[in-house]
């Protein structure tokens, strides 16, 4: 959907990129109103070339007349950046932070404004357009703000909206930082196959579209994962072996003390 905004997108590194060619596939604004900024001129003029965008490394000067900015710098960078565009940055702009344990009330405070901010929280598959993320509006953020966020994220994956702000530490846990934990699966799953004689590529492939295929059975029927399980475990079958083998290596309390390890972190950076 157009959005028809001027967006700006402070930090074109991985989540920046990610974001601004996917606004750019999906045509959600014009090239002339998109622009980006880096720490490094290099790497500016790299981006504007790719991209045929504006780019810069002043945000002061980029966010000037911009309707959305975007940061998308690490969280340690945020105070820097809030500092650098506190004294230009006004009511009528609409700030989308991806920056994983900062609060939309750190930034509301740091700016000294009641300016709309919303905190979000994609992930890398968006680089594919099957992201997945969450939106968290601050307390000056209205249905039109929101409206423009989902049609941002929205060209690049799925998107969720929470009002509990305190659960973006363990959305940023699971949904996050869960590709990584995700990949471990594909590989060594790929790894036991390769072990029992399956050439590496076709295990790899055979892991991978495994995993995307039963992910897709839970999203589509919306079937308890339990049941779904139940459907391939044959009595006396082949899958009831490497289902007891899982459990006896601790599988789910592994991945559930992952994802809450993961939590206890982001809350930890958060403070
Ligand atoms: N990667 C993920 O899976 C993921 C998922 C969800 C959320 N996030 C969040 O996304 C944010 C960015 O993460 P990332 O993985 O994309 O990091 P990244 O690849 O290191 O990108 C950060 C970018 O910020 C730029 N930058 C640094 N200081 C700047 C400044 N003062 N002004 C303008 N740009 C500046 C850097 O420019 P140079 O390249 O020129 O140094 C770099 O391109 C983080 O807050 C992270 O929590 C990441």
């Amino acid at each position: 959907m157009f959005v028809g905004k001027k967006i700006a997108i402070i930090g074109v590194g991985k989540m920046g990129e990610t974001l601004l060619s996917g606004i750019i596939k999906n045509n959600l604004v014009r090239k002339e109103d998109l622009s980006g900024s880096t720490a490094q001129e290099e790497h500016a003029k790299k981006i504007a070339e790719k991209y045929n965008i504006m780019t810069y490394i002043e945000n002061k000067e980029m966010i000037v007349g911009k309707d959305i900015i975007i940061l998308a710098i690490k969280p340690q960078m945020i105070r820097k950046v809030i500092t650098e565009i506190k004294e230009v940055v006004s009511e009528k702009q609409l700030i989308i932070s991806i920056a994983a344990a900062i609060s939309t009330h750190f930034i509301e405070e740091y700016l000294e404004k009641k300016i709309p901010v919303i905190r979000a929280m994609p992930n890398t598959p968006a680089l594919i357009n099957e992201g997945i993320t969450v939106l968290c509006p601050g307390r000056y953020v209205d249905n039109h703000h929101l409206q423009m966020a989902l049609n941002i994220f929205g060209a690049v994956g799925l998107v969720e909206i929470i009002q509990r702000e305190e659960l973006m530490d363990v959305v940023t846990a699971l949904s996050g930082s869960g590709p990584a934990y995700t990949y471990i699966i594909i590989e060594s799953l790929t790894e036991g196959g390769v072990r029992m004689g399956l050439p590496r590529e076709l295990a790899q492939r055979l892991s991978a579209q495994t995993l995307l295929g039963a992910a897709k059975m839970v999203l589509k029927t919306g079937m308890h994962p339990a049941l779904l399980k139940d459907a391939v475990t044959t009595p006396a079958g082949v899958t009831v072996d490497g289902l007891m083998e899982l459990e006896d290596g601790g599988i789910r309390v592994t991945l559930i003390k992952a994802v809450s390890r993961a939590t206890e972190k982001s809350k930890e950076i958060s403070q």
